[in-house]
């Protein structure tokens, strides 16, 4: 016969264990404030490039404590295992490139003054939604591709809110993924100063581009272009002006993804052609430097020592 105290101190015991699960599980989604109001968190989560096998644990594990998920339909697909039962609120960059069902870069000005008005609207509402969600102790979680802090669209909606209502969590970006693709170190590499990550779009297309290019071609460089392979024209012929023709470059299509991942390698004379033999125009980044051939490392050792 047990007695009123042993009774007594194991089920203290077991409620103290339940309390402090309990507590470490929330402390793992939500604040608890001094007035033990409970606020949630809305996490953006780089998910890498290629689905749930390049994901982060802690990706992962906060997929699976969320209780909504803003994400698009291939992110849906690429974690369905983790999703099933969780309430999914779309997309919130939907709409991102069209506008009347238009190309963005085709509307007159009127119409590029309104998409603008649209857009913010629309992630002004979204923020509203996670916030109102966040405030009853709610996890939202977004999910974006690669790493959100390189071209991630989701900040523009958590721009509007505040610094303690989200937490980005990192995540492995298709950069790293093409780079070991191609098993090539990007920096060191010979002489290479430095690596510059963009895209067309934030290249040309101003009056100045051809005067930033001409200064750019005078310091050796690992160049990475994303959502390019739609403006390889623009760029190839753009970078052929001021560079050497032998100057290698490499499409990666589908980093990360098993039975997808392609390369091609070429030069400035060569690769367009290449590139237009190829049905993706999005999942694919463009390199170019010295980088991609020989020993780059080695070539940096031999470099410094002369
Ligand atoms: C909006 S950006 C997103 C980049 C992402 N935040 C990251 O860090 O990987 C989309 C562009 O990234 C590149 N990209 C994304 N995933 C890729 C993959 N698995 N393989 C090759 N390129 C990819 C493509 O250039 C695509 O047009």
């Amino acid at each position: 016969m047990k007695n009123r105290n042993q009774v007594f101190g194991w089920s203290y015991l077991c409620n103290l264990t339940i309390c402090i699960f309990m507590f470490s599980s929330l402390a793992l989604t939500a604040d608890v404030h001094a007035d033990g109001k409970v606020q949630g968190k809305c996490y953006v989560i780089g998910t890498g490039p290629a689905g749930p096998e390049h994901a982060t644990v802690k990706a992962i594990e906060t997929i699976k404590k969320a209780d909504f998920i803003f994400c698009s339909d291939q992110m849906q697909d690429r974690f369905s295992d983790y999703l099933k039962g969780k309430t999914i609120l779309g997309s919130p960059w939907r709409g991102k490139f069209k506008y009347s069902w238009r190309d963005r870069d085709k509307l007159s000005p009127e119409e590029k003054k309104l998409y603008v008005e649209e857009r913010i609207n629309f992630w002004d509402q979204t923020a509203a939604r996670i916030r109102e969600e966040v405030a009853r102790g709610k996890t939202v979680a977004i999910l974006d591709s690669g790493d959100p802090c390189v071209f991630g669209p989701s900040h523009r909606v958590i721009e509007g809110l505040k610094e303690d209502e989200f937490e980005i969590i990192p995540g492995l970006g298709c950069f790293q993924a093409s780079m070991a693709a191609l098993k090539k170190s990007s920096i060191p590499a010979y002489d290479t100063r430095f690596v510059m990550l963009t895209a067309p779009m934030f290249l040309f297309g101003r009056p100045q581009d051809d005067a930033i290019l001409k200064d750019l071609s005078k310091y050796p460089i690992t160049m990475a272009f994303y959502m390019a392979l739609n403006h390889a024209d623009t760029l190839i012929n753009s970078l052929n002006k001021y560079y050497p023709k032998d100057l290698p470059v490499a499409v990666v299509y589908n980093a990360g993804f098993p039975e997808k991942e392609k390369v091609i390698m070429g030069n400035l004379d060569t690769i367009l052609a290449k590139i237009k033999a190829e049905k993706e125009n999005w999942l694919g980044m463009i390199f170019v430097g010295r980088c991609l051939e020989g020993q780059p490392q080695r070539g940096m050792v031999k470099f410094v020592s002369q």
